[in-house]
């Protein structure tokens, strides 16, 4: 059950609930995870089972894995490798035929699928008179993959393998290899020769078979000694078996029972990286950005990363414990490679992760010490199907990736603005006066927020008639500032009477059924409640009529969603979840589909405001709790219920870092921390830091005090205030680095690994984080009282405190002073920055405000730089209705220029757009890092094209300022007028 700080029921808004409420504010209990809500590996049959596998071939000098391809059986067509996977059961008998496909694809990825021949063919029998599919899940590229499937022309058998192997070249010029050996069967993925990726390696390969129950003779009961001791007589038998049969036919957990219809079911895989001493991905867990080991020793984890979507509010720091969402995409790096493994399967997985260090041979010259990771995959059901991707950079990585499971949606600009949320803001008048006051402070927002309390009685797409009087009113109050507001959806419906949406549900069968085949029913928000099942076509097509304007009456325009619970959340449920045994569309056990159910729901909705109006076509914004791969192409993401603690805000950073090389970038933890109530130097660092989550929303739990910005007093609310200004101002440069993501999956946010892919020493930094390709190098505080922060370089660049132009360099750590007023921003020399400085309200009210350009020069004088720029708001730029401009400021000719990265025709789309953004100049360029010899200069000279014949070749004024100590001297350019869409070019010499 969940936590007793949940609040159930729907009370209606009284003074007695507020004076409540007021009252818990002051006691604010201690909060903590619930743990025995959740199993652990060995509470989870098939996650032991396959753990004892691995510790029973440890422990063997001689193990194999009992599986072999048949070399009869390979077949090699059009870019794909099929065969037959014999495996040999432990119980004798017939061998089990596993159908197997390595498919080699154009972009150098390849993929290995794994079946199971007598599922395929349906000729198996399911115990309880189930109603499932019989067939091993099939579907998960249905709801994951979106491209990259293009099957690579050139890939070949090699001629020359040796007997007992297959070898097939693959990948740019051939330069990848798969040598796949028949027995016991494996396959290493080679680059250049070099084996980086190996599986079964360790001979882990597991595909449980489809078996008959045996009814054993019932026993009698013993007791005392007697059954204790013929309890551990069995076990010990079982051990020399190497199969326990205990949860082979069903499993209790929490008072639930599975009774799982297909019985035993797992599919898993060691997958080996040689080489390579780090791994990091397979979000979502409270870890360090470098996957820490999970068989034990110390500071290590002893379980394993479990990837299984489930409600765990109030979670623990630094755990393998599973969260709200599943990415299984993981990425090994070492200097000069990243490679990695992308485990398409959508049932519950956990993913062990040991190293084997190979010390330096001191006898042999030359041979130098190395670190392998080693990791076991293990799925409960499903197909195994994984893509394997060679890199050799991050980038590779993150493109490829994207190119399989869809880059992250283009947002509308208010998206990437800052988001004010709470449980619950109480009434439409007091979302107008939180609005209000933020005018009144003078602090920028762009949406506010509603949580369950605005619907009637927890009724999805109804308002409280006593408290949300008139939300067409709020929603026009809104509107006149440009600003947005977010309801709540969850995926829950109310099963009551007098609710048509139910009704629709119950009548056309459009919600998850129970494993009898009849509809559902579990807890949640707003008590007894169904699910709606958007894996069902006819399901998705109800949801999208649900979010007509006529139809959910009183929302607008300025109206998005927010998509809650979809784990899915079942308060009575076993894990608070559904149980596995479940049936979805297509009779599907739940159990297959369990990590993508979220994603097919969040998919819906994002449908569904693409039609809310024939002929209104904007970019949805949903976000969205539990995901999967996929999610990125129509969901932005949270963290989910953290803590008002300093450990929280430490961890939110490797966690929103973990999601953008991920493939899933727009993502952000609730900033002041969720449960619970910030000192105010906490809600002032969670600020500074959160203007870095991609994704920047501030939410706090009912039982809270209030904490909008304006409240925290003085001097944190003019602090805090401050970080949101820098937000703003930054935005051009956060809008650009969302489109870099959408066009080329590179992560908004960037770890330091992915930045400097071969520097060693800081392969494992995840406290810093860089804003896009902008240079901007960020390193939030997350210690209390802290007044100075220790930032590592990279590299021998000069690093510019963005504020005062203090320079630090030299690779290595540096102290930089943050005392509470500061934000420890370093602006790496070699950027060109675009922002926009005048403050405003909201970011909607920024749309025609001039630029200002920040020309950071590196060690050779020079900086490049883009810009991105659409109308933030349609689909138009997929019409070609942008501006892509390059800066670059070459430092031998002094000059700085802005040319055109837009390819394609004039449409008339674009037209429109440039002609809107005719009069948007840049207003501003500031050189930091300028040349002494500037110092005196007073003019350049500026040329525009296009411009009038007398304005072709005009002067502007320039100023140098020198600079003081460590700080560098810099130049400024006032007003040199020129367009932001055009091409130009400033002579500082001329
Ligand atoms: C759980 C979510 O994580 C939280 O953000 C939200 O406020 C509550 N559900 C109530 O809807």
């Amino acid at each position: 059950m969940a936590s007793s700080l949940r609040i159930r029921s729907a009370p209606r808004w009284t003074a007695v609930l507020l004076l409540w409420a007021a009252l818990c504010c002051l006691f604010v209990p201690v909060v903590m995870v619930k743990q025995h809500d959740f199993k652990k590996c060995d509470q989870s049959g098939f996650c032991k089972r396959n753990r004892h596998l691995a510790d029973t071939a440890a422990a063997s000098s001689s193990w194999t894995a009992p599986y072999a391809l048949d070399a009869a059986s390979i077949t090699f067509k059009d870019g794909q490798l099929s065969g037959t996977v014999l495996k040999t059961p432990k119980e004798g008998g017939e061998k089990v035929r596993l159908p197997l496909t390595v498919t080699f694809l154009e972009s150098g990825v390849a993929r290995v699928t794994l079946d199971e021949e007598k599922r395929q063919k349906g000729e198996i029998e399911l115990r309880h008179g189930s109603q499932a599919r019989k067939e091993r899940y099939n579907e998960a590229g249905k709801w994951a993959l979106v491209g990259g499937l293009k099957v690579a022309e050139g890939a070949a058998l090699s001629e020359k393998a040796e007997k007992g192997y297959t070898k097939v070249f693959y990948g740019e010029a051939g330069k990848h290899q798969a040598v796949i050996r028949h027995e016991p069967f494996g396959i290493e993925f080679q680059r250049d020769g070099e084996t980086q990726v190996k599986f079964n390696d360790r001979g882990l390969i597991n595909v449980e078979h489809w078996r008959q129950k045996v009814e054993k003779p019932a026993e009698e009961k013993k007791e005392g000694e007697e059954e204790k001791k013929e309890e551990e007589k069995k076990e010990e038998e079982e051990e020399e078996k190497g199969e326990d049969e205990s949860t082979w036919w069903e499993e209790t957990f929490g008072g639930n029972t599975d009774s799982k219809p297909r019985g035993p079911e797992s599919v898993s895989l060691d997958i080996s990286f040689p080489g390579y001493e780090h791994v990091f991905g397979i979000p979502e867990h409270a870890t360090r950005l470098s996957l820490k080991t999970t068989r034990g020793g110390d500071g290590n984890y002893d379980e394993p990363y479990r990837l299984y979507n489930a409600d765990v509010f109030e979670y623990e720091m630094d755990s393998p414990m599973t969260l709200y969402g599943a990415i299984p995409f993981m990425q090994a790096h070492r200097k000069g490679s990243t490679v990695g493994v992308f485990w398409l399967n959508g049932a519950e997985t956990w993913v062990d992760v040991t190293k084997a260090k190979t010390s330096a041979n001191p006898l042999s010259l030359g041979t130098k010490g190395h670190t392998d990771t080693q990791t076991h995959w293990i799925s409960e059901s499903g197909l195994l199907d994984v893509f394997i991707f060679l890199g050799p950079t991050p980038a590779d990585l993150t493109r490829q990736y994207g190119e399989l499971t869809g880059y992250t949606a283009m947002p509308q600009s208010f998206a990437i603005a800052y988001h004010q949320c709470r449980w619950n803001y109480v009434t439409d008048e007091d979302v107008k006066d939180v609005d209000r006051k933020f005018d009144k402070f003078k602090i920028p927002y762009d949406v506010i927020w509603l949580d369950i309390e605005y619907t009637h009685e927890k009724k999805y797409f109804t308002w409280d008639p006593l408290t949300f009087v008139n939300p067409t009113k709020m929603h026009n109050h809104l509107d006149k500032r440009n600003r947005k507001l977010v309801a709540i959806i969850d995926p829950h419906i109310k099963n009551v009477g007098d609710y048509p949406v139910i009704d629709e549900i119950k009548k056309k069968e459009l919600a998850v059924k129970n494993k009898e085949g009849g509809l559902f029913n579990g807890h949640c928000w707003p008590g007894d409640s169904m699910w709606v099942d958007c894996f069902n076509p006819e399901t998705i097509k109800f949801w999208k009529a649900l979010f007509k304007y006529d139809s959910f009456k009183g929302t607008a325009p300025n109206t998005f969603i927010w998509n809650d619970m979809n784990e899915p959340s079942v308060f009575n449920g076993p894990e608070i979840t559904m149980p596995k045994d479940n049936l979805h569309h297509g009779n599907w056990e739940h159990r297959d589909v369990h990590n993508i159910n979220g994603m097919t729901f969040h998919n819906a909705t994002y449908q569904a405001l693409l039609e809310r109006k024939k002929g209104e076509i904007r970019r949805p914004f949903v976000l969205t709790r539990a995901f999967y791969s996929g999610s990125q192409r129509s969901s932005a993401m949270w963290t989910g219920d953290n803590l008002a603690e300093w450990s929280h805000l430490e961890a939110s950073l490797p966690m929103v870092l973990n999601q953008g090389i991920s493939g899933f970038p727009f993502a952000g933890a609730d900033v002041g921390g969720f449960f619970g109530n910030p000192s105010s130097e906490l809600l002032t660092r969670w600020y500074q830091a959160g203007i870095y989550y991609p994704f920047f929303r501030g939410h706090a739990h009912i039982d809270t005090r209030r904490r909008e910005p304006y409240l925290a007093g003085s001097p944190y609310t003019e602090i805090i205030t401050q970080a949101l200004r820098l937000r703003y101002q930054l935005l051009p440069a956060w809008y650009t680095a969302f489109h870099e993501a959408h066009t080329t999956g590179a992560p908004i946010i960037r770890p330091n690994f992915w930045v400097h892919p071969d520097d060693e020493a800081g392969f494992a930094i995840d406290d810093q984080l860089y804003v896009g390709s902008t240079g901007l190098l960020a390193k939030p505080v997350t210690k209390e009282g802290a007044d100075s922060v220790s930032v590592y370089l990279a590299d021998g660049q000069p690093y510019y405190d963005y504020f005062d132009y203090t320079t630090y360099q030299g690779k290595g750590h540096h102290t930089v002073p943050a005392p509470l007023e500061k934000i420890p921003l370093l602006m790496q020399g070699g950027h060109i920055i675009p922002r926009r400085d005048r403050p405003r309200r909201s970011s909607g009210l920024m749309k025609f405000d001039p630029f200002t350009l920040v020309v950071a020069l590196n060690k050779e004088g020079s900086a490049n730089g883009t810009l991105y720029l659409d109308d933030g708001e349609t689909f138009d730029y997929q019409q070609g209705a942008f501006i892509h401009r390059r800066f670059a400021f070459d430092g031998k000719r002094g000059i700085l220029t802005s040319t055109n990265l837009a390819e394609g025709s004039r449409t008339a789309k674009l037209d429109a757009f440039l002609k809107s953004m005719a009069r948007v100049r840049v207003e501003k360029i500031i050189v930091v890092g300028a040349p002494k010899s500037w110092k005196g200069k007073k003019e350049v000279v500026v040329m525009e094209e296009g411009a009038k014949e007398s304005a072709r070749r005009k002067k502007v004024a320039i100023e140098f300022f020198e600079g003081k100590g460590k700080q560098a001297d810099w130049a400024v350019v006032r007003d040199p007028k020129v367009g932001i869409g055009r091409g130009w070019k400033v002579d500082f010499l001329g």
